[in-house]
Order: structure tokens, then sequence, then C-alpha cells
């Protein structure tokens, strides 16, 4: 039987989100209803409600969430009730040209469920992201639904769900950084951060942090930044360079998504090194590069997708590092908060004051 649970809803483009009662149809076939336990607050959140993705409001926001399977449809096989998940956003189809061609992390048609949840009067939501996980329950594509080891704490999963591993695989996955790799990453936000936790793991010897805010840098420093610029104060092209024997870095990554930060990157990078693009331009931005030093420089200029990350193969190892203690997720957790509390969060994620602030559903104590 479809159930009434709480969620939180955008419904007009810039007006402060609401929480409401939504309902969830039970699962059909190849769906799973998933009991939400932590969900990030994330920029894309807060671009759906300020109608910057689409126009489809009332938007069910929330989509970097981790939980437990509360019931499956028919057909179902990989998770099953009880399962602990982390809800990804890119289920594979294993029939697309990329699948097929052994390339699933770059799927050119993955699914979301069939069915929709809806308001009491029936009207139909769009959930972020194809998840929607700002409630007590969401009704998502079986494939959305990730088992991993289910000692890692909720709040601490769920980030995987989407920035974190945004950040960690451009570096990890994208930028194919290795051991002795000099990393440069501009943005220190929870996807940057994550793009230097990330480079970090994978034995890069040298990793610069480039922001304009001093308390970033020091975040930074904390995820295994070894040398960090104030962009506002310094050229960050000139720094990059003297901090790597005047050469540039072997690997640069921007995690803004601003044309003159993409041709700063552009140029700090050594040659035949490599560019990732992980932060998410808006669709009036253009760069202008000389096409002679396109060339002439050599390497790689990469987009990164959602980290480039096959969930299956990803979240479990990550969860695993983290698990041992070789990988730094906790560091992301800024604060613990309500449902209620997601407007405000929204405000302290503009004003820079939080790297991510984790809705836990079923409350903090104040
Ligand atoms: N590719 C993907 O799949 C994916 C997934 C999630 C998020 N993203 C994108 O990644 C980007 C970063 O997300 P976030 O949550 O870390 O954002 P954020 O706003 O928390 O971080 C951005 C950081 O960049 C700094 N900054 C701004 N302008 C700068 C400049 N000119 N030079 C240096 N630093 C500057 C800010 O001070 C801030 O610390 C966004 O564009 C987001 O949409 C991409
Ligand atoms: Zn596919
Ligand atoms: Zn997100």
């Amino acid at each position: 039987m479809a159930q009434e649970v709480r969620g939180i809803i955008a419904r007009a483009k810039g007006e402060p989100v609401s929480l409401e009662t939504i309902v969830v149809p039970d699962p059909g076939p190849g769906e799973a209803v998933v009991q939400i336990q932590a969900c990030g607050v994330c920029h894309t959140d807060l671009h759906y409600r300020e109608g910057g993705i689409n126009d489809e409001f009332p938007f069910l926001l929330g989509h970097e969430a981790a939980g437990i399977v509360e019931s499956v449809g028919a057909g179902v096989n990989d998770v099953a009730p009880g399962d602990f998940v982390i809800l990804n956003w890119r289920a594979v189809c294993g029939n697309c040209r990329s699948c097929l061609r052994g390339r699933p992390q770059f799927c050119f048609n993955t699914h979301n469920a069939t069915q929709k949840m809806t308001l009491t009067d029936g009207t139909e939501l769009s959930p972020a992201l194809g998840i929607g996980a700002f409630c007590d329950k969401t009704l998502v594509a079986a494939g959305q639904c990730t088992k991993v080891n289910p000692a890692a704490a909720p709040e601490v999963a769920g980030l995987l769900g989407c920035g974190v591993m945004a950040g960690l695989g451009a570096a990890m996955n994208t930028g194919q950084v290795g051991r002795g790799d000099s990393v440069a990453v501009f943005g220190c936000g929870g996807v940057g951060d994550a793009a230097i936790e990330g480079a970090r793991v994978a034995g890069a010897h040298t990793i610069i942090a480039v922001d304009l805010d001093d308390k970033k840098l020091e975040w930074a420093k904390n995820f295994g930044a070894t040398h960090t610029i104030n962009a506002a104060n310094e050229d960050p092209v000139e720094k990059i360079r003297e901090y790597t024997g005047g050469n540039g870095a072997d690997v640069v990554i921007e995690a803004i998504g601003l044309p003159n930060v993409y041709e700063q990157a552009f140029y700090a990078r050594d040659l035949a090194g490599t560019v990732v693009l992980v932060g998410v331009p808006n669709p009036e931005m253009k760069v202008e590069l000389p096409f002679i030093d396109i060339f002439g420089r050599g390497g790689a200029l990469k987009s990164s997708w959602y980290g480039d990350c096959l969930p299956s193969r990803d979240f479990p190892m990550l969860i695993d590092l983290y698990l041992q203690g070789r990988l730094n997720l906790d560091g992301f957790v800024s604060e613990r908060i309500n449902l209620e509390d997601v407007e405000a969060a929204f405000h302290k994620m503009e004003s820079g004051e939080v790297l991510r602030s984790v809705v836990m559903i079923d409350g903090v104590s104040a």
C-alpha cells in the first residue's frame, strides 16, 4: 500500500522550501523503497529550488543519501529489504552503446523509478536527480541502490552519493592521479576538498589547493593539501609553477565551473598534463584559448561526470577504505541537522560556512 511520509518540497522558483506530506507508492518491477537515514545538502538542491535545472516544479529535494531498503518490486535481485545502501544518480542500463563497449561508468541511458511519488492531492513530484531523499522514504530504481558495509555511519556513507564522489573520482578516475604526481585543485568546497583527498589517497606527492577564502584553504590542509594559494592575493598560475619546479602540475582539477578559472587551470598544468573539469558551468559561459596552446601543450582536457564513478565498483571500495582509516570522509560533515533545517542549510552553504550539512532523518537533539 502507498505510504504517506514527510518530504522537503520546492514548490516554486526561489521560494523557501517546505516540509510536506508526500505519497510513496509500493515498488513496482525493478524499483525499491528506501528508508532514508541521512541526506547531505548539495548545491544542486539549491539549483533546483532556484529553477536553474528545469521548471518541473514541485521538486522533492535531496539526493546525497544513505538508508535501508524497505521493500523491492518484482525482478529485483541485487538488493533486498534490510540492506544498507547508498543512493546513486547514475544507475547504469547495461544496454546502451557505452555499456555494451564495457564502459558502464559513462552509461548514456541511466534510469530512475518509473512510478511517481506525489503530494496528497495527486500532484506528481520531480525528485532531485531522480532520487528525492529529504524525506522519510523514497522510491528509486533498484539500480540506484548500492549496497555497502553497514559499519559506516549513514551521514558519512551518503556523502558518496554526490559531491564527495564527484571530487574523489575527478582525481582517482578521470584524472588518473598516480604515485608521485603533482596535483592542483581550484576551488576548495566539498567537491574540491574531495579531489584533494582523492589525490592524497592515490599517492600524489604535491597537492596545491587554490581558493579565495583563507578558511577554505585551512580546511583543505586537513584533507592533504601540501601547499595553498589564495587567488585573491596571488597569481595562482605563477605560484603553482613555483611549487612544481617551474613546470606546472601533472593534473589540475577545476572544481568551481568558471571560465577564467578553467583558463588558469589550463596554464597551471605541465606539458602533457591533464586538466579535469568537475565544476559545472552554466549554459551561457564560453572559454577562449589560443588554439596553438591546446595543441602545443599536449596532454588531455577532460570533463568528469559524477567522478566517472561506477557505483557498484567504487562505493563499496571507498567505504572499506574509510572503515580502514585510509580515507577521510568524516571531515566533510560540518553539521548534522533536522529535516526542518534544509532552508537554513542553504543559507549556510551560500555563505561558505559549511562543507556539508547533513540531514538526519530521525532527527538530532538540539
Ligand atoms: N561533475 C559533477 O558530477 C559534479 C557533482 C557535484 C557537484 N559538482 C559541481 O562542483 C562545483 C563545486 O561544488 P562545491 O559543492 O564544492 O561548491 P562550493 O561552492 O562549496 O565550492 C566552491 C569553492 O570555490 C571557491 N571559489 C570561487 N571562485 C573562485 C575563484 N575564482 N578562484 C578560486 N576559488 C574560487 C569558493 O570560495 C568555494 O570554496 C560546483 O560547480 C558543483 O555544481 C559537479
Ligand atoms: Zn548504459
Ligand atoms: Zn549533489
